[in-house]
């Protein structure tokens, strides 16, 4: 049995910077033709010269051979302003900006604490439909950290749609049930990425016979009845979900200690995790649109020419690749067999 797909693209990744960027790139590059890449770094990207920077860094570490297009985004902070959007919708290469809630995930602290704050940045991206990225998860403390998901929907992203009637969202990387109604339930302008780690693990993966941080995450990994929602979202034939890996790289050491990282890194291997998701619902039917087209169709930008083959073959994951200075990373499903194997 083998796919042949449109040459997908990677709609939410985390490729760092300096010798790890060197590290993990290769991996995506050799699987995608574009990738949205998030702001994240310490200091965050918050401007369009520091994403022009970024960008360029990334090119240089893209393989000789290999053609491969970051799409950047900006970080929204408190201090946004509204000619940092008017400079970012006039460059052809800032394609989005991410809203991380203070203090929801890695290199976070810098993110919006009041969105009332950025009243007159979000005005601007609506008139001018440059997407609104989401990292889903409110951050109040009280909240249960499996909630965090869903009150994030009632308490900002429902209001956050309501006022800014035109703005295009996405809402990031999804893990439960009521995110997946959610974006089914609004208009076209509100999409969802979908990792291959949420469709194919709930979280029992974390504690299977021992804590295992390489499925930690954040969102966090949730109950078997959302992940089936989610690999039924993604599986629908509906054009507003589509693929974001959301493979997020960190050091071995950071990531097996008593406070570990949030992050799964699943860019070696990310459309054959996703393949084994869609076959296990017999959908591979369905992987196409998820991959190729939806993302695309959603920014405003052209499919990719070009195929990638997926065959149904048996092969191991390494233990763990070189990272940065000499720092290893434990990829997802490290030494263990995957189904799915991509050509080339
Ligand atoms: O698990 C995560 N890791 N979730 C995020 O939102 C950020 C990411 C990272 O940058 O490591
Ligand atoms: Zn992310």
């Amino acid at each position: 049995m083998q796919i042949t797909l449109t040459r997908p693209d990677d709609w939410h990744l985390h490729l760092r910077d300096g010798e790890a960027l060197a590290s993990v790139l290769p991996h995506t590059a050799r699987q995608f033709a574009r990738a949205i890449v998030m702001p994240n770094l310490r200091p965050p990207v918050t401007t369009v010269v520091a994403a022009a920077a970024y960008r360029a860094r990334i090119l240089a570490a893209v393989p000789a051979g290999t053609i491969f297009e970051p799409l950047m985004t900006l970080y929204l902070t408190d201090g946004t302003t509204v000619d940092e959007i008017r400079r970012a919708v006039d460059s052809d290469f800032v394609r989005a900006v991410k809203l991380y809630p203070a203090g929801a995930t890695t290199n976070s602290d810098a993110g919006v604490s009041d969105l009332e704050r950025c009243a007159a940045v979000l005005e601007e991206m609506e008139r001018s439909s440059l997407p609104l990225l989401v990292h889903g998860e409110v951050t109040d403390p009280a909240i249960d950290v499996f909630d965090r998901e869903k009150v994030f929907i009632e308490r900002i992203l429902r209001p956050l749609l309501a006022r800014y009637s035109g703005l295009k969202v996405v809402f990031e990387h999804i893990t439960t049930s009521d995110a997946a109604d959610f974006v089914a339930a609004c208009g076209p302008r509100v999409a969802a990425t979908i990792t291959a780690h949420h469709l194919l693990y709930n979280r029992n993966a974390i504690f299977a016979g021992g804590i295992r941080p390489h499925y930690y995450c954040l969102p966090v990994l949730k109950r078997e009845v959302h992940r089936q929602a989610l690999l039924r979202a993604a599986t629908s034939g509906s054009p507003k979900f589509f693929l974001g890996t959301d493979s997020a790289p960190h050091a071995q050491t950071t990531k097996e200690v008593s406070c570990g990282c949030a992050g799964c890194y699943t860019a070696h291997a990310a459309l054959e995790l996703y393949a084994e998701a869609f076959a296990s619902a017999n959908a591979l039917h369905r992987l196409e649109a998820f991959a190729s087209f939806n993302g695309p169709d959603f920014y405003g930008l052209p499919r990719n020419a070009g195929q990638v083959t997926l065959v149904e073959e048996e092969w191991r994951t390494p233990q763990s690749f070189a990272y940065g200075d000499g720092e290893s990373l434990v990829p997802l499903r490290a030494g263990e067999l995957l189904r799915w194997r991509l050509l080339g």
